[in-house]
This record gives C-alpha cells, structure tokens and sequence, in this order.
C-alpha cells in the first residue's frame, strides 16, 4: 500500500490520543507538539529499541545523560554559535518569513521567480529582503542578571555532551578504543519555518551514538576509517529495516555531495525515508574525524586526548556519528505502519502493522460482553498479563467494534474471554480464551496455563 497522506495520519494521532497539536486551548503553537497516552508509549519502544541495540547488546557503546543546560563555551568550540545559522528571507509585502534553502528546493511549493530570476513570495508573489543569517539555538538566562556572562543555551544537539565527557567516561569505564558513547535525550532548534507535524519541530528528542576510534595512519586517505563509516551505514539501515520493521523500499542511503560537507567532515551519508512529500532524512551518519575533541580541547586549554598503552603515545581518537531523530522515527513509524484493507464485510478496516515491539499497546483483554459471569475472569487474565506487557482492558461497545479499535492503534494481541471459558449453565468452564492476530485475524483457543507461553512466542522482543 502506498504511504498514506499526512492528513490521515494526523487525524488518526489526534483521535486515537498518540499527538495532540501543543496548546490548542490558547489556539496552538507552531511546530509544537505534545504526546499523548499512545504516543509517550511508542516514543517510549522505539527509544529502547535503540538503547537495546545500540547499547545494551553491544559491548564496545556505553551510555550516558548529560546536562541539558551546559556551559555556553560548549557551543561556540562546537561551532552552533557562530554557524548554526538558517538564510531567512521575509516578503516585503505580506511580512511572512520563509527559509531560502528550503523555498529554492521546492518546500513551499513551485518556485516563483521574477524577469532576473529572484525567488518571490510563495504566499504571494511579494519580493524577498536579502537573506539573513538567523541562529537555530534558543537562548536563555542563568539567574537574575541579564548580561552576557548569564547567557545559556538550548541544545540543539546531545553529541556535545558526549564530547566533554569522553574522558570521564575512558577513566571511569576502563573503556579502550574503539568504544562508544550513545544518548538519547530532547534538542531544541529555533526552526522558523513551518514543520510537517512531528517531522521539524521547536523540540525534538535525537539518539545519537559517537564511536571513538584510532586515527587513520594516513590522514588524507583514511581508508580503514572509511570503512568504519560504511559498516555504520549499513548497521543503521538495518535497524529500521529489521527492528522496527519500516518497508526496505521506502528507506535509502544518500551520501552529501563534497559541497554539502562541513570542512571537518571525511564524508556524511544520511538515511532517507520516502515521506508523502518526497525523500526527507531520518537519521544523518557523519565521519567527523577528530575535529569536535580537538575543538573542546582548544576552547578549554585542556587538550582531550587518550594514551595508546601499546604505543605509549597520547593521540586524539576520529570519529563516526549516527544522529537519529527519535520523534522523526517515530512519524515515519507510524506513516509505514498504516494500512487500510477490506474488512470480511466490505468495509475498510484501518490497521497500525507495527511489529510488536514498538507497538503502543501489546495485548488487549476484551470479555464478548459486559455480563457479570465473565468480568472476575477476565479481570484475572488482565491483572496476569499487565505485569509483563502494556495491556488493556476494554468491555464497552460490541466485540467487533473493540476488535476495530485495537487494530486502529495497532494492538498486536486480542485475548477475548467467552462463556466457554467460565462455563455457563452449571457446566465447567474450559479455563481457556480466543487469542485473535491483528494483521491475519486468525483466532485460536489457548488453556490459560499455556497463555503466558503463547504471548511469548508472538510478541519477540517485547
Ligand atoms: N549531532 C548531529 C546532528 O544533530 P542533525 O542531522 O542536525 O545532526 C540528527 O540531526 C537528526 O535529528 C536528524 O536526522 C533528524 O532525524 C533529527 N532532527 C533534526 N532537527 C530536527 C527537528 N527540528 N525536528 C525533528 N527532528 C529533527
């Protein structure tokens, strides 16, 4: 099926409480947004997807939660306050502000020109200022006295963090090259321009790993490091691909052309996912080389270095970075999961094919009616299960409208609790209950003594 458009799928957030436009109460917020009871949830799995396997089941990355609010001097070694700059342009007619970049590629539609070729207005045809250069960083203060040694900042980034702990975590963690740092923690960037729901926002959470390594024994031609950065590429592809399941043909590799780079990069490669509006980037993995240790190094007077204990040399490690968006993941997360089919009568039944793990809600427990003879029953199921996997409870509306109303969200899971189950007319019951599957419909009788077997084997990695 192709991608849905964004409008379906910002409805459904909305409706089935995954996103809620920010601050509607007071008329909204641009390029904000909050997360519902649904959305913390699958925020919440995708994130630990991550952690698993960037993390937990490797043995070379470790983690760690920097401060938000750092040192102001960490964004001008990084380069964010000199050069994190956006071109803006504002339409001397209607005012509107509108980022050069984004309008020359087309992202506020077809490009209007006038007789010389200047881009105009794409709101009204007006002519454009000269460009300006505006900083993404969001500022702040630090206590009561507005001047410049109070000023701090939001970070736009979590690698910073990373950085000026690198050696903190080598003295610590007896960690010896090559290892990594992983965080997943919220940035904030002053995007101006309007955001695709959860695609650009104001705030946004990133998992970024940096992975130190040896530096290459040839600067100008890196060749093992090279290679270091491909085996990144395609590690990280196919965490989308096979953890959270997003469809291979959607999802692409595109390196940045030389002009793209930043002076200090060797080479970034971004992964791309086909968004109902075209390819749009997911996750950038950039060869860094040694430029941010050395930058911190600089700025502090305090060199950042690691000592080779077989060479007995000081050195300073290159890097490689994979930076994921972890709310962006999640839009794209849910944009591949949707799926629309014919349900037995006809009708279209509207299904989030979300692999297990990621799923917001894991099992559902839905007794065939609110009769009194099948609650303590299936209260029972409930309270058993909920202690191992998000599970709901839900007894209103008919079984076929509660069926529709977990697959709408994605639950991979009915257990359903029939009279056959408790016994009825002073028959015993089976002490069994129906497990239906989301994505076949298929339902089979499980004992409940083998319940707990069964949800293993069909939720992996949950
Ligand atoms: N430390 C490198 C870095 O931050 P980036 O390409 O600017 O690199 C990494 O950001 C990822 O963070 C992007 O690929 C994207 O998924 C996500 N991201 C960046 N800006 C964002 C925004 N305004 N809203 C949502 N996600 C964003």
């Amino acid at each position: 099926m192709p991608a849905p458009d964004l409008e379906t799928i910002v409805s459904l957030c909305k409706r089935r409480g995954f996103i809620f436009p920010a601050a509607e109460l007071y008329g909204g917020f641009a390029n904000t947004y909050d997360y519902g009871p649904l959305g913390v949830e699958l925020k919440r799995n995708i994130r630990d997807a991550w952690w698993r396997a960037m993390v937990r089941e490797r043995d070379d990355v470790v983690g760690l939660d920097a401060a938000l609010i750092t040192h102001p001097r960490v964004w001008v070694a990084s380069g964010h306050v000199a050069t994190f700059n956006d071109p803006l342009v504002d339409c001397k007619k209607c005012r509107q502000r509108w980022r050069l970049d984004h309008l020359l590629e087309g992202d506020y539609g077809p490009v209007k020109r006038d007789a010389a070729g200047n881009p105009l207005c794409p709101n009204d045809g007006g002519e454009l200022t000269e460009p300006r250069q505006f900083n993404l960083m969001f500022k702040t203060q630090i206590g009561t006295v507005a001047d410049d040694s109070a000023i701090a900042y939001l970070p736009p980034e979590t690698a910073q963090g990373i950085f000026i702990n690198f050696e903190n975590v080598v003295n610590s963690m007896r960690r010896k090259l090559p290892f990594g740092i992983a965080q997943t923690r919220v940035s904030f960037r002053n995007e101006i321009t309007p955001g695709k729901f959860v695609f650009r926002t104001l705030e946004f959470e990133q998992m970024e790993m940096e992975y130190f390594c040896f530096p290459p024994k040839d600067r100008e031609n890196p060749a093992e490091y090279l290679e270091l950065h491909q085996q990144w590429i395609a590690a990280r592809l196919a965490w989308y691909r096979d953890t959270l399941g997003i469809e291979a043909s959607r999802l692409r590799i595109r390196n940045h052309e030389k002009a793209e780079l930043s002076h200090y990069s060797a080479g970034t490669a971004d992964i791309e996912y086909l968004f109902p509006w075209g390819w749009g980037e997911l996750e950038g993995i950039a060869a860094r080389t040694d430029f941010d240790l050395t930058a911190h190094g600089n700025e502090s007077g305090h060199p950042i270095t690691y000592f080779d204990e077989e060479t007995h040399q000081h050195l300073v490690p290159w890097v490689i970075e994979p930076a994921a968006g972890l709310t962006r993941t999640l839009a794209v997360t849910l944009l591949d999961a949707y799926t629309e089919e014919p349900d037995e009568k006809g009708d279209k039944r509207v299904v989030l094919k979300f692999r297990p793990n990621v799923a917001p809600v894991k099992i559902a427990v839905l007794p065939l009616s609110k009769n009194e003879t099948l609650r303590p029953f299936a209260r029972k199921i409930y309270d058993m299960l909920r202690t191992s996997w998000m599970t709901q409870y839900d007894e209103t509306q008919s079984i076929g409208r509660r069926y529709r109303r977990q697959d709408e969200i994605g639950t991979p899971v009915c257990i359903t609790v029939d009279f056959q189950s408790v016994g009825e007319g002073g028959n015993t019951g089976d002490d069994a209950v129906t497990l239906r599957d989301r994505d076949t419909q298929e339902q089979v009788r499980i004992p409940v003594a083998n319940l707990m077997a069964a949800l293993r084997e069909r939720l992996p990695g949950c």
